[in-house]
């Protein structure tokens, strides 16, 4: 059988703020399938990083997927700001919001990649009401917050179990699993044989010697 190569979302998080274009570079000549943007509001999650005006000004300078993952309180208040700075899909927590199916008729009205995460301790429960109304699911394999942290090991029967469900739902062909947080190429391959259909990795990729060689790589891991 032919191996289904392993899609991949660099997290520029990782990358030299000073040299975005640098980055957005690298991961077009390394063939990367989205390029995953990490916004956090030092409320949901302590730490501050990219906002709207950042995303508009790399908007021009590719025409890869702009796959925004929001690590913010009020998702609802920031959709339409991310949407016209560019961003293709939006992933917000479902724990941020007080109305999640607000923020999804946001994404929806806009025509964009609807994307729902959870954290690791989060049940799945929490987003099966709105299964039916979402292109993604991130599930979050570190605390979210920072790059550079160890992949949680229960999260690979998180990820089984999740697969295994949206196969009961009849959902499974309809709804992208996208894993995020301590992706490595060592244990891409066990993420993927879990259920996962594109893998976020940040440090794995902007802190290696050679960032484009290493997507190559993690696209050329594959599983049959
Ligand atoms: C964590 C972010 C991740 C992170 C991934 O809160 O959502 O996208 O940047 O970075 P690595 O691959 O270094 O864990
Ligand atoms: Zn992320």
């Amino acid at each position: 059988m032919a191996k289904n190569p392993i899609k991949i979302a660099p997290s520029i998080l990782s990358a030299d703020f000073s040299h975005l274009g640098f980055a957005l570079d690298i991961c077009e000549e390394g063939g990367a399938d989205y390029i995953h943007i990490d916004v956090m509001d030092n409320h949901f999650v302590p730490n501050l990083t990219i906002g709207p005006v950042v995303v508009k000004s790399i908007r021009h300078l590719t025409k890869s997927f702009f796959d925004v993952h929001l690590m913010v309180e009020r998702p609802e208040d920031l959709i339409n700001p991310f949407v016209d700075a560019g961003a293709d899909g939006i992933t917000f927590h479902v724990e941020a919001a007080e109305n999640p199916g607000r923020v999804i008729d946001l994404i929806r009205s806009a025509n964009k990649q609807i994307g729902i995460s959870l954290k690791p301790q989060t049940s799945f429960s929490m987003i099966e009401p709105f299964l039916d109304q979402i292109d993604l699911l991130l599930i979050m394999s570190v605390e979210p917050g920072f790059g550079g942290q160890e992949y949680i090991p229960s999260s690979t029967r998180k990820i089984k179990d999740i697969h295994q469900r949206l196969i009961e739902f009849g959902l499974r062909d309809r709804i992208i699993l996208e894993v995020d947080g301590g992706i490595k190429l060592i244990n891409a391959e066990e993420v993927v044989k879990a259920g996962a259909d594109i893998l976020v990795a940040g440090s794995e990729i902007f802190q290696s010697e050679n960032p484009v060689q290493t997507i190559q790589k993690f696209k050329a891991l594959g599983v049959t």
